[in-house]
C-alpha cells in the first residue's frame, strides 16, 4: 500500500549525502533539472563551486558523517535523502583496513539523526555480491551499511550496482588506465569472473526514478547493464570501443591483490589506497540476481561499449584527468 507521505511535493527538499563524489556529483545537476528542491552535505564546501549552477534552488550545510557533526542541521525539513557515501580512500594501501569500520560509524550516525529529524525515505547506492560467498570486505561493508541504513524509521530503497562506467569512477578509470597503457598483462583468476556493468547514465536514471516512484519505497533492487562480461571481456570491448588493439592478457596462478594495488597504483591515477579494497572483489561475481527494478523505473540500457564512448568523450584532455 502506498503511503501518501512517500510522495514527493514541490516544496520538499532532498539531501544528498556524497555530493562532491563521482555519483553525487552527477546526481545534483540531474534533480535541479527536474525542479527538485536540493540540500547538499559537504565536508569541504570549496569542492561544490563548479557544481552548482545558476538559479538552482539548492542549499548546503557543512559536517561530517564520521565524525556525527552537522546531520540534524542537515536532515531538519528534509524528505528524503540519497546516501552516496564511502570511506575509501587515502593514499596508503596500510590504511584500508579502516574503511569499514568508518563507514559503519558514518551509517549509524546517520540513521540516528534521520530518526531523531523524521526523515522519510533514504536511497542508498551499494554494491552487488552475495554474502557467504568468499565476499571481499569492501563488498561485505557496502552489505553492512545497506543493513544499517534499513533498520531506522525512514524507508530505505537500496539499489546495488557492479562497475559503473564513467569518467572519474574509480573502477571505471582502473579500467581505462591498463588497457590505454599497458599492452601486454598478467592477471590473476579473477580475470575470467563475471560481471554485468553499467553506465553511469543509467545508474542516475535510476535514482532520480527511485526517489519519483514512492512503490520504490522499502525495497531493494539489483541495476545493470545489458551485457555480463568477465573481466577480461570487459578489456577487450574497452579497447574495441577505443578503436585500439586489444590486450594480451595472460592469466597466472598467484598474483596477490596488493601486488596488483601496487601496480595499478603506478600505472593509473587510482591510490593503492583505493585500489586494495576494490581489486581484492574482483574475486566475487557482481551480476543482477533480481529484475523488479524494471517495473518500478523502466529506462533503455546503455550497452557496455557505448558507455565507454561517452565516458572517453566527456575529457577533451583524455586519460589523466580524473580527480583523485
Ligand atoms: N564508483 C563505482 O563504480 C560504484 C559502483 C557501485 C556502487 N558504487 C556506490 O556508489 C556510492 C558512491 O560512490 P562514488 O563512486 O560516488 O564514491 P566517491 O566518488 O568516492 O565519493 C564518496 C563521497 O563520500 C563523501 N564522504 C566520504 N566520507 C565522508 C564523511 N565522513 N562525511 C561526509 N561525506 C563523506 C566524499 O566526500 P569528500 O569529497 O569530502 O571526500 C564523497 O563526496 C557508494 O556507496 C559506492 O559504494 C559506486
Amino acid at each position: 500500500m502506498l503511503i501518501k507521505e512517500l510522495i514527493l511535493k514541490s516544496d520538499d527538499r532532498v539531501l544528498v549525502l556524497g555530493s562532491t563524489g563521482f555519483i553525487g556529483s552527477r546526481l545534483i545537476p540531474e534533480l535541479s533539472q527536474r525542479n527538485i528542491k536540493l540540500r547538499l552535505f559537504v565536508r569541504n564546501p570549496s569542492k561544490l563551486s563548479a557544481l552548482i549552477q545558476k538559479n538552482a534552488d539548492i542549499e548546503v550545510v557543512i559536517g561530517d558523517l564520521v565524525k556525527g557533526e552537522g546531520l540534524r542541521d542537515a536532515l531538519h525539513g528534509i524528505h528524503s535523502a540519497y546516501y552516496l557515501v564511502h570511506s575509501l580512500g587515502g593514499k596508503s594501501i596500510f590504511k584500508n583496513t579502516e574503511f569499514a569500520e568508518m563507514d559503519k560509524r558514518a551509517a549509524k550516525n546517520f540513521i540516528a539523526a534521520a530518526n531523531a529529524e523524521g526523515l522519510k525515505r533514504v536511497i542508498y547506492l551499494g554494491g552487488l555480491g552475495e554474502m557467504g560467498k568468499n565476499l571481499s570486505e569492501h563488498l561485505k561493508s557496502r552489505a553492512e551499511v545497506a543493513e544499517i541504513l534499513s533498520s531506522g524509521k525512514p524507508y530505505p530503497t537500496i539499489l546495488r550496482a557492479a562497475v559503473i562506467i564513467g569518467a572519474g569512477g574509480a573502477s571505471f578509470e582502473m579500467l581505462r588506465y591498463l588497457v590505454e597503457r599497458l599492452f601486454i598483462m598478467l592477471c590473476p583468476k579473477w580475470i575470467d569472473t563475471r560481471i554485468q556493468p553499467i553506465a553511469v547514465r543509467d545508474v542516475l536514471a535510476y535514482l532520480a526514478g527511485c526517489l519519483l516512484n514512492p512503490e520504490t519505497a522499502g525495497k531493494r533492487f539489483d541495476i545493470g547493464g545489458p551485457e555480463i562480461l568477465t573481466y577480461r571481456e570487459m578489456m577487450d570491448q574497452y579497447a574495441d570501443a577505443r578503436g585500439i588493439a586489444r590486450r594480451i592478457i595472460f592469466r597466472v596462478p598467484v598474483l596477490t591483490p596488493r601486488l596488483v594495488a601496487y601496480l595499478v597504483d603506478l600505472v593509473t591515477p587510482v591510490p593503492s589506497g583505493i585500489a586494495h579494497p576494490l581489486i581484492e572483489g574482483l574475486k566475487n561475481e557482481v551480476v543482477c540476481l533480481d529484475h523488479s527494478i524494471d517495473q518500478f523505473v523502466p529506462i533503455v540500457k546503455t550497452p557496455f561499449k557505448e558507455a565507454v564512448k561517452i565516458a572517453v568523450s566527456e575529457e577533451k584532455e583524455g586519460p589523466g584527468i580524473a580527480g583523485f
